[in-house]
């Protein structure tokens, strides 16, 4: 599956947001998807209907066994990451796993090695790094506009009042569901690729929603490894009807740089006085999943690493884990990167 021209036949197991994955492979000329897995029959019936899916598994080992599918989306509830990621590397396919990697270190470590060993394609399903005003902002960032840069902020506000619908057997109220690791893992990845290495964590807890059954509202701060310092606040206690706020700010020594996932632009603060001003970029609004999947497909058709790796996606679940531990045992808490 590596020479370049070739069709990539891809299989997504789990079918929530897999459903945006096959979206996405159509939409991508160089990939085709031919199969999927899901342990629920009428969501493989949809899939078969809505985007005329030929083959379907309730095991998603059988799909693993099909020696046409060069490539998997995983797509299932959290904890099973692990165990099916682990899986589709040792039936030699490449993978686009969803996030969080995995849900303990030991799983993530287990992951990278696995990659290692077998050399397949890995890349970390972080779409927020593929939304367009992110995206810029890391351009921009990267052109060393904001010279020391010394604070850097992500905000994760959903107002998930409406998933009591689904009720309690629901995956993520059982399980249940650390919202850290479900949701704040996107802000803590796009600060960890802007920024650079948290070295230490310490954070705060709490809880709103009655029918959550742990903790869905967290601060945390960081200090990261070249003195910068900065925080994800993570919300879902919010009440705000059908609010879903996710924000990015970084600030330097020579400016600023803004955005908002709801709205397509950047604003960038450049202070170099007495020029003092500020520019709002406009840019064009896409599909951060179908971009994700597009990058991956072609790092696995022209050989190359893909953008987002299995290493970024367990550094993010260490940070994830130490501000976890540090809310849960109210002190700091230096993150332990192992062998990333
Ligand atoms: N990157 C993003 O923006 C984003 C958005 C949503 C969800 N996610 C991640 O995707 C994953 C799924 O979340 P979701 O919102 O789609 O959940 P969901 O409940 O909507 O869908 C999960 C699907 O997986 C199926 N499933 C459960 N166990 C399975 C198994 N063992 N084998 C095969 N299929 C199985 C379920 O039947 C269901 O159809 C989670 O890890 C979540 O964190 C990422």
């Amino acid at each position: 599956m590596s020479e370049q021209g070739a069709r990539l036949k891809t299989g997504v197991i789990g079918l929530g947001v897999g459903r945006t994955h096959i979206q996405g492979y159509q939409a991508a000329s160089a990939a085709e998807p031919v199969a999927v897995a899901d342990v629920n029959e009428a969501a493989l019936e949809r899939a078969k209907a809505d985007y005329g899916i030929p083959t379907v598994y309730t095991d998603y080992r059988e799909l693993l066994a099909d020696d046409a599918i060069g490539a998997v989306s995983i797509c299932t509830p959290d904890k099973f990451h692990a165990e099916q990621a682990l899986a589709a590397l040792d039936a030699g396919k490449h993978v686009l796993c969803e996030k969080p990697l995995a849900l303990t270190a030991e799983e993530a470590r287990a992951i990278v090695q696995k990659v290692r060993d077998t050399g397949l394609k890995f890349m970390m399903c972080h779409n927020y790094r593929f939304i367009p005003q992110f995206a810029e902002l890391k351009q921009r960032l990267d052109s060393k506009i904001l010279g020391q840069v010394y604070y850097g902020d992500s905000s994760y506000v959903q107002d998930l009042y409406s998933m009591a619908a689904f009720g309690p057997d629901y995956w993520r109220f059982k399980d249940p569901q650390n919202f850290y690791l479900g949701g704040a893992v996107h802000n803590v990845d796009l600060l960890l690729w802007l920024l650079g290495e948290v070295v230490e964590v310490s954070a705060y807890s709490n809880h709103a929603w009655e029918a959550y059954p742990i903790d869905e509202n967290y601060v945390s701060n960081f200090r990261f490894a070249d003195g910068s310092i900065g925080r994800v606040l993570l919300l879902l206690g919010s009440h705000m009807k059908d609010e879903f706020f996710v924000d990015l700010n970084i600030y330097g020594a020579g400016g600023a740089l803004k955005a908002t996932m709801q709205s397509p632009h950047l604003i960038v603060n450049v202070a170099d006085l007495p020029s003092d001003r500020q520019d709002i970029i406009r840019v064009e609004l896409a599909n951060s999943h179908h971009l994700a999947i597009a990058a991956f497909v072609n790092s696995v058709l022209e050989d190359r690493t893909p953008p987002i790796t299995v290493e970024d996606g367990a550094r993010t679940v260490a940070v994830c884990l130490a501000a976890i531990e540090s809310a849960r045992e109210g002190r700091p808490v230096q993150v332990d990167y192992g062998l990333m």
